[in-house]
């Protein structure tokens, strides 16, 4: 059980600055239950908390976990350049809370802005630290099309392992399937810069379309392009757990 003055609430899940928060509440603009929130000081049990923020409905999360289904051209970074950021996608709230400089969720690991699919974000720094860490082995699963049509040793040459520009000791796919002449499921343990790509290319092909359809257990399912969405807790439990 924890509890926090409503005003911090809103602060906290990135509803703008303090004097922000408490102009919300004092404008009526805060509902809990279908009632307006009319004291900023009153606390609030924020266990399974929803409130709603100018008619918007809203849950309580002491931190973020969330997924997102990434378009291609798209950047992962913060200040796009050439491309819009990942982060136009999501609603305000989610790019501001915690406040601060390092505010808001942030990717876990990027991916290419032609690349595709399943992207995690957070505001947890030690769940996303666990995770890019070389030392966790989550496999992240990768629908690969390729420029050229793939042969029986290519497949196995990602399997034994390819030596990439950028270090002497070979890195190997944890599993590679052929799915058809042009595309193969490639998984992967480690996350290397461009290392779907890097790999492809060292055994003589290229990459033509890439998308990360799974990360441990977690799949997009249904998660239409350009759309995210609250990871559950046994979501977070499963990705973050050890390998
Ligand atoms: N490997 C790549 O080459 N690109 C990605 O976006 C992800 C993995």
């Amino acid at each position: 059980m924890s509890e926090k003055r409503w005003q911090d609430v809103l602060f906290s899940q990135g509803f703008g600055t303090r004097r922000v928060c408490l102009g919300l509440i004092q404008q009526g603009l805060v509902t809990h239950n279908g009632e307006d929130v009319e004291d900023p000081d009153a606390w609030v049990e924020t266990d399974d908390l929803f409130f709603t923020v100018q008619g918007e409905r809203w849950p309580y999360h002491d931190h973020a976990y969330l997924m997102l289904h990434k378009p291609a051209g798209t950047e992962c970074s913060q200040k796009a350049s050439l491309y819009p950021s990942i982060y136009t996608l999501l609603p305000s709230p989610l790019r501001q809370r915690g406040g601060g400089a390092a505010a808001g969720v942030q990717a876990v690991g990027r991916l290419d802005q032609d690349t595709t699919g399943l992207l995690i974000l957070s505001d947890d720094g030690k769940f996303i630290h666990r995770l890019t860490s070389p030392k966790h082995h989550v496999p992240k699963v990768y629908e690969v099309t390729t420029k050229h049509p793939l042969d029986a040793s290519q497949i196995e040459r990602l399997v034994a392992g390819v030596v990439l520009d950028d270090d002497p000791k070979p890195v190997a796919a944890h599993a590679a399937v052929q799915t058809g002449t042009h595309t193969l499921t490639l998984t992967l343990t480690q996350g290397k810069y461009h290392q779907v790509k890097r790999m492809l290319a060292a055994v003589s092909n290229r990459v033509e379309g890439l998308h990360r359809s799974q990360i441990g257990s977690l799949t997009l399912a249904d998660l239409p392009e350009g759309a995210w969405r609250w990871l559950t807790p046994d979501e977070v439990k499963q990705v973050s757990a050890k390998t």
